[in-house]
């Protein structure tokens, strides 16, 4: 059966100008299409996907054509037309969301050694405050790590008032990270010392998956927020984990947020990137104090 598909397919490209792969396709694909959603996915998102991302959004968003019942992409860009809501399930289909407790570990002991210490033992600052970002925190094991760190650190009965807002654009990875459930080979990479903020699921029913426990889970709040636009929040952080986000931007996407980034860390305070990430041209505002660590300026 397979045979005929692709002579018709070769007959069919020869007319109409598409390679074999693209006309064996299951759903209609041209190239107004994908320039049509890349342009999409950069106003609404600032995700910049250049021509060799043409599959990657074949495969992601044809999830969206079938749960639509849809045959063609056209008729996909219809749809998004006239449902404001699909907006969203196209955003949350093309985003990158890999990710790993304790990714980038030296971020980890840096964020312990430089900021969690010196603040539980330092003398108590101002109202107490502790504020951590995690922008882009995808299925949330990177703010467990971060409250992992921080719990360890803070004695127990302390009256500090420490919170991590973990943010993300796509509704559906956020709803997996405040669920907080992890199937047991996520936790490879977790030192064990800190195993014990994490429990068997369901009393051990929930056989190969452990959850986070409310030990750290307290210290989080999870929110949607998409980074390229307004930001409801006015208090600033003692520490931002923005890592393997921007690398999906454009530069000027980038450096408008790498600004709004430092107005929103407190002097001396610092901002981790992702391990490819780097900054053309240092904001005078930063001081680059370690690999993929920066603190602004006191
Ligand atoms: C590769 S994950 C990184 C997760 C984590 N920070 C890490 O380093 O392991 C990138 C995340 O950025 C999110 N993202 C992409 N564009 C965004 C935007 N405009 N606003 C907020 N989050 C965005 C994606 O949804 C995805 O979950």
């Amino acid at each position: 059966m397979a045979v005929p598909r692709v002579k018709e397919a070769s007959a069919a490209s020869a007319t109409s100008g598409l390679t074999t792969a693209e006309a064996v396709r299951e759903f209609a694909f041209s190239d107004a299409d994908f320039r049509s959603l890349a342009q999409l996915a950069r106003e609404h998102a600032g995700i910049a996907l250049s021509d060799s991302k043409r599959n990657l959004v074949y495969t992601r968003v044809s999830r969206r054509l079938r749960a639509l019942g849809l045959t063609a992409f056209k008729q996909y860009r219809n749809y998004l037309a006239q449902n404001e809501a699909e907006l969203e399930s196209f955003i949350n289909a093309i985003s990158t969301n890999l990710t790993k407790f304790f990714r980038e570990s030296h971020h980890f002991d840096h964020f312990r050694n430089h900021v969690v210490i010196p603040f539980v033992s330092g003398p108590r600052s101002g109202d107490g405050r502790f504020r951590v970002w995690s922008a882009g925190c995808s299925t949330g094991e990177e703010p467990y790590t971060i409250a992992c760190v921080l719990k360890r650190e803070i004695p127990a009965g302390s009256r500090h008032d420490i919170r991590i807002l973990a943010t993300d654009i796509d509704s559906d990875v956020l709803a997996r990270a405040a669920r907080g459930l992890y199937p047991v080979s996520a936790f490879d990479n977790v030192p064990r010392i800190y195993r014990e903020y994490f429990k068997p699921a369901s009393g051990g029913r929930d056989g190969d998956n452990l959850m986070a426990s409310e030990d750290i889970r307290s210290l989080i709040v999870f929110r949607r927020l998409n980074l390229i636009e307004p930001w409801p929040f006015r208090g600033k952080f003692d520490a931002v984990f923005c890592r393997n986000v921007m690398i999906y931007f454009d530069n000027a996407t980038k450096s408008a947020l790498i600004d709004r980034f430092i107005q929103t860390i407190k002097p001396g305070g610092f901002l981790y990137i992702g391990h490819s990430e780097s900054f053309h041209g240092l904001h005078p505002e930063l001081q680059l104090v370690g690999r993929t660590t920066y603190r602004r300026k006191p």
